[in-house]
């Protein structure tokens, strides 16, 4: 998606039978916009069914009658509009709708949509009411094969129940609603998303005045065209910068936030930006949780870890001398806003990092993506859009089933109890991701000792984190008794056991494994 575009505005288009009212309405439900049947409104104003309306008025008449329903839905701009199957053909539409928000195209094998249509004929106008419908059925998807093949989102429906092709739809828009926590917000995936975010604020009725939080890294690259998006759309906005890096991930730099939020005057009506990677994002929530109570904070997350894990999840925090994560709430951000642009700038060792996240997600739930990670480093880097909606529609998957971490969401600690031990006792020399990357293989191997995970896992988790670059050995360097008493203070821990994730086989996990020995046989498994 561009800027340009509303992301709250979703076409769904496609030939008669491929499912398009189906899809519409149900992903209206998950995104919780309107959803309108372009169809079922021209014959609303028409007061006349459509076959009426072509026997009395012909095509044209027909056609006029959907432009003007069409304005009708540019004009309110929320909502997933099914579009009648042939209402682009005209380029005019077409670019109306093109340019005011995004459209998917469906697709179904032939055979299927014979099937589907068979139980509906007679309320097809361009399909008649006789038997040689499925004649024209061939010779209408004949003469529109290559307009609908020039839909750049498009989706085949045939082998997908309803509730299926709408999370693909999610998926290929970029867009889900996050509920839980008892409060629900928008994600959304936008290329140059960020140049949009005024009116994004303002479509959903955030306040000013507004604090920018971002880094001494990231501030100088993007907090300018931020701000300059949020004055367009009327907002106050004050930076504060906050040093780069882990080690200033404290409660010191917390409190530093709090009293450049005084200072800018906000209010309990205030909103919290975090533009930056997870450590910004951990902290400016955190900060926006307990500052007056809690004030509302997005995020802007512009690592791929960031995009793919932390700015999802409401997981707010700051470390202590002791451990990682250790102080930290539970405060859902008021809309999260992924600009995969923004990841041209970053150095190209976070990005690996970041990958360490997309491994563990697709390890977790997405075969495709993970078989796209083995495909390694250039292929992941080829097509960073998607892989960052596959890394989040994993996660938010988790978080919407068990927001509170319960039970299933500790899959997504998968490879952390060792990653953040591992971290901590490197003294944070490795990064995030990095240590993730070696409790993944660490993890794994431990999962194959102890029965948990088929034979030859960890092999391959290690060959698709080596293909990324990552490491996946504990550095014999490491602080011994650091990582030994990281892994104990480790806040997953129960009555003196570690508890893990562990993975089963691709797609397949196992959370709550209590273990109980020698800890100090991870360091060389
Ligand atoms: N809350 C959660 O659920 C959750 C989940 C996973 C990780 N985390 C936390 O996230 C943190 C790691 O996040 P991270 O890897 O994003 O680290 P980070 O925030 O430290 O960012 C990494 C580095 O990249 C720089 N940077 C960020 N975006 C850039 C860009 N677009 N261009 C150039 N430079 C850029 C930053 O300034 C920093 O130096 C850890 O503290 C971890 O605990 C939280
Ligand atoms: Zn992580």
């Amino acid at each position: 998606m561009t800027a340009s575009k509303s992301e709250t505005l979703y076409f769904v288009y496609g030939p008669p039978g491929s499912g398009k009212s189906t899809l519409a309405r149900r992903l209206a439900g998950l995104l919780d916009l309107p959803f309108m049947d372009l169809d079922e409104q021209i014959q609303a104003s028409a007061g006349m069914p459509i076959p009426a309306i072509f026997d009395r008025e012909g095509e044209r008449g027909f056609r006029q009658r959907e432009r003007a329903a069409l304005e009708a839905a540019l004009q309110s701009g929320r909502g997933v509009v099914a579009l009648g199957g042939g209402a682009l053909l005209d380029p005019t539409s077409r670019s109306l709708v093109e340019s005011a928000g995004r459209v998917l195209c469906l697709r179904a094998e032939r055979e299927v949509l014979f099937e589907r249509l068979g139980q509906e004929v007679g309320t097809r106008p361009l399909l008649g009411e006789d038997a040689g419908w499925r004649e024209r059925l061939d010779a209408l998807l004949a003469a529109r094969a290559a307009h609908y093949h020039s839909f750049p989102l498009s989706l085949d429906t045939s082998a997908l129940n309803p509730e299926e092709a709408a999370r693909q739809a999610q998926l290929k828009f970029g867009a889900w609603r996050v509920s839980g926590m008892g409060a629900a917000y928008d994600v959304r995936v936008v290329q140059g998303g960020l140049d949009a975010l005024g009116s994004m604020l303002r479509a959903r009725g955030l306040e000013g005045p507004l604090a920018l939080v971002s880094d001494s890294q990231v501030a100088p690259l993007y907090a300018e065209r931020v701000e300059a998006a949020l004055r367009a759309a009327g907002y106050a906005v004050q930076r504060v910068v906050i040093p780069a890096g882990e080690e200033h991930k404290t409660l010191e730099t917390v409190s530093h936030l709090w009293e450049a939020f005084l200072a800018a005057r906000l209010d309990r009506r205030s909103t919290v930006l975090a533009l930056g990677g997870g450590v910004v994002g951990d902290l400016a929530g955190f900060a926006a949780a307990v500052y007056l109570r809690g004030v509302r904070w997005v995020a802007l997350p512009t690592t791929l870890l960031a995009m793919a894990d932390a700015s999802l999840g409401g997981k707010t925090g700051a470390d202590l001398p002791q451990g990682k994560n250790l102080i930290g709430a539970f405060h859902p951000p008021a809309l999260v806003l992924s600009d995969p642009a923004t990841l041209s700038t970053l150095p190209e060792a976070e990005l690996r990092s970041g990958m360490a996240e997309v491994v563990k997600h697709g390890l977790l739930a997405d075969p495709a993506l993970f078989a796209r990670a083995e495909g390694g480093w250039e292929a992941m880097r080829a097509n960073l859009d998607e892989t960052v909606r596959r890394a989040m529609a994993v996660k938010i998957a988790f978080i919407q089933a068990d927001p509170y971490e319960k039970n299933i969401r500790a899959a997504l600690n998968l490879g952390h109890t060792v990653g953040h031990a591992v971290e901590v006792a490197s003294g944070y020399r490795l990064r995030h991701g990095e240590a993730v990357a070696i409790g993944l293989r660490v993890e794994a191997r431990l999962a194959e000792a102890l029965g948990v995970a088929e034979a030859g896992l960890a092999g391959r988790i290690e060959a698709c984190l080596r293909g990324l670059g990552l490491p996946t050995r504990i550095p014999e360097e490491i602080d011994r008794e650091g990582f030994l008493r990281a892994l104990r203070v480790d806040k997953k821990n129960a009555a003196g056991q570690v508890r893990f994730a562990l993975p089963e086989r691709v797609g397949a996990y196992r959370v709550g494994v209590t273990v109980e020995m020698d800890f100090s046989e991870l360091l060389t498994i």
